[in-house]
């Protein structure tokens, strides 16, 4: 699956290397030099140190090529800050809720998601509010990164390129589920995204991710790793019992679960699934034996096989 980035992506990681590479040179540099002169100048070699006389024009030297060089890092920041905040006339508008402990997404029809599902190559401002504590939407792959405050209404935007799915978390400690409000930003091709905007708007986010799963080429890449790597040998997509539990409904129920010999009570949202992709004897689910071998997953194909499992409602 592509790795996917936003005009804002360049606008930050430009002045982020330019600094970085700045940074390495001076360490570099000063370090050297600093290690010469101990050597150079050590008192056994110079038992009499002669005085040397100021020298202006080194002095100026050294003051003035500084001064350009943290202009020139101030510049190519402020150019990256008026990229994050400079938002383009024609963005779409997306209504983002922060609540303990998840996002919501509402869009200008009505549609209401858990998923950010955006157009790719298109603007996209999120309005981003938050009805109990302060909350931080954060999308690493963009490079954006907004509080979200009860009582004031803040905004961040970007283009995205490239069709694919990026993580978003929340960056600000808002609880005891903090590190859980985790949600995705899907980006779809703008055919597939008109197509998915222009479904009836039907009630809740759950109908919204089967309706989704027509065209987000995420949810099919998850299908096909169900066949691929063989989880349909084990698991059946209804909700019956094969080897292993049925797939279906299984996304947001509760499931009891054995760790060494004591019983406890799990939801299966995305950190249960992803465990159980990798580690599956960790919590076994009561009543099933230890029969599935971890799956060798990537990163991209984990979530792929999540987000599946989530339309199978
Ligand atoms: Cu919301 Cu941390």
């Amino acid at each position: 699956m592509n790795q996917i980035t936003a005009n804002t992506t360049a606008a930050v990681d430009f002045s982020f290397w330019f600094i970085i590479a700045i940074s390495v040179v001076m360490l570099i540099g000063v370090t050297g030099a600093m290690v010469w002169f101990a050597f150079r100048y050590h008192h056994k070699r110079n038992p009499n140190p002669t005085h040397v006389p100021d020298n202006h024009l080194l002095e100026i030297v050294w003051t003035v090529i500084p001064t350009f060089i943290v202009l020139a890092m101030f510049w190519y920041g402020y150019k990256g800050f008026l990229e994050l905040r400079r938002v383009p006339a024609d963005a779409m508008v997306i209504n983002v809720t922060g609540a303990m402990w998840k996002w919501t997404f509402e869009y200008d029809n009505g549609r209401k998601t858990t998923n950010l599902i955006v157009p790719k190559d298109k603007s996209v401002k999120l309005l981003l509010k938050s009805v109990d504590v302060l909350h931080s939407f954060y999308i690493p792959a963009f490079r954006v990164k907004e509080d979200v405050l009860p009582g004031k209404e803040t905004y961040l935007w970007f283009k995205p390129q490239g069709i694919g799915v990026a993580d978003v978390f929340c960056a600000e400690f808002c609880g005891v589920q903090h590190a859980y409000m985790i949600t995705k930003v899907e980006v779809l091709s703008p055919e597939d995204f008109q197509k998915w905007y222009d479904q009836p708007v039907g009630g809740d986010a759950d109908t919204n991710r089967a309706v989704l799963a027509q065209f987000s080429p995420v949810i099919d890449e998850g299908a096909k790793l169900m066949q691929t790597k063989a989880c349909l040998s084990c698991h059946k997509l209804d909700e019956s019992r094969l080897v292993g539990p049925g797939l279906a409904k299984l996304y947001g129920s509760k499931q009891i679960v054995v760790v060494n010999n004591q019983e406890k009570e799990v939801t299966v949202d995305d950190a249960y699934l992803r465990r159980s992709l990798l580690e599956p004897h960790v919590e076994l689910v009561k009543g099933y034996s230890n029969l599935m071998a971890p799956v060798p997953l990537t990163e991209a194909e984990v979530t792929a096989l999540i987000e599946y499992m989530k339309t199978l409602q």
